[in-house]
């Protein structure tokens, strides 16, 4: 990759659709709340929590992603992980990002909803009025707990609905298809969120088509098995149904055995409403900007594919057309700087 598309991936403004904010837990932050909350954790520095962040698989991930969330308490501290989250999307010109958040790990251990959702819109309202980031709060039921629980933490949800845009599904993916979540789904939409799942990450292509057809999403995250079944790529392609793909996390995960045989940019040229995302940039090796670099070093890509993706992540997103619009504008205004130089 040529030095000038480096620096064309890092000045691009980007929109970030699939982000879990308990993900964006860094060693350094999660030593500093153990210590601040005193919750023991296994390791004595920071740089050991790094070394523990080794996996291969989803769930192995998960099992380590579930034990950092444990130092999360306060509403603080909440605010500290999303604000830290934000000086970061500042760094790679993240201009808008939808956050996702999974209640259940939280409440489960007896942390009350308020104090979770109090804290993160808290930094995030701040996000919008000092660094002129704009988001939305997307709430995922965990799918390896069932569905009354997830029924539980929509009715806890109901009161803070104003803060919360979209409803959403994640954690192991194998033997918890979507079909499993079908009725809270559809109370989630006649409440008037919007919806949305991991699909086909390491599941079958058939969750994807179920995710659409049952949980009524609005687009599909991860989604890169879709390729497995031609007539399912065909519809999505029809419909524009977007694709919150998430690069790093991928290989991270062995989802692909390495970048080069990623997806995403097949995908793309297919007209697929395909978009580049960090899932949890703690874990999987980088943000924003660094999972656009890892793409372009592996992949070919042009840098009017590159914005190609950010436009696909305005399309996707859960903001009023006027906003789309003004956030286009910037993307296109940056296009047209670089085509002068
Ligand atoms: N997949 C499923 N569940 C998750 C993920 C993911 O990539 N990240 C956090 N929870
Ligand atoms: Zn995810």
């Amino acid at each position: 990759m040529k030095q000038k598309q480096l620096e064309f991936i890092q000045g691009l403004p980007k929109v970030e659709l699939h982000l879990h904010i308990e993900g964006s837990l860094e060693p350094d932050l999660l030593f500093e709340l153990a210590k601040r909350n005193q919750v023991s954790i296994p390791f004595s520095s920071p740089q050991e929590v790094q070394a523990a962040y080794q996996f291969n698989n989803l769930q192995s991930f998960l099992d380590i992603y579930y034990q950092g969330a444990n130092v999360l308490i306060h509403e603080q501290d909440f605010y500290d992980l999303t604000w830290a989250y934000l000086l970061r999307c500042r760094q790679d010109n993240v201009v808008h990002t939808e956050i996702f958040f999974d209640p259940q790990t939280h409440t489960a251990r007896g942390i009350g909803f308020d104090t979770v959702i109090n804290g993160i819109d808290k930094a995030l309202k701040q996000g919008k009025e000092e660094l002129g980031i704009s988001s939305q709060i997307i709430m995922c039921f965990l799918r390896h707990l069932d569905q009354d629980s997830a029924f539980e933490t929509l009715k806890q949800a109901l009161p803070f609905k104003d803060k919360i845009i979209a409803v959403g599904l994640d954690s192991s993916e194998e033997g918890h298809p979507p079909q499993k979540f079908t009725e809270v789904f559809q109370t989630a939409i006649e409440h008037g969120f919007l919806t949305v799942a991991h699909a086909g990450e390491e599941g079958p292509a058939q969750n994807i088509d179920n995710a659409i057809s049952l949980l009524g999403v609005s687009r599909v995250d991860h989604g890169v098995r879709c390729v497995d079944d031609p007539k399912l790529v065909a519809e999505l392609i029809a419909k524009r149904t977007p694709l919150t793909v998430c690069p790093l996390s991928n290989i991270k995960l062995n989802v692909f055995e390495t970048m080069a045989e990623h997806n995403i940019v097949e995908l793309l040229r297919q007209g697929l409403c395909v978009t580049i995302n960090s899932d949890d940039p703690a874990y999987f090796g980088g943000y924003m900007t660094a999972n656009f670099i890892a793409v372009a070093k592996a992949l070919p890509i042009t840098n009017k594919e590159l914005m190609a993706l950010s436009f696909n992540a305005i399309e996707a997103s859960f903001i009023c057309d006027t906003e789309k619009q003004k956030l286009r504008e910037k993307v296109e205004q940056y296009g047209n700087k670089d085509a002068k130089l």
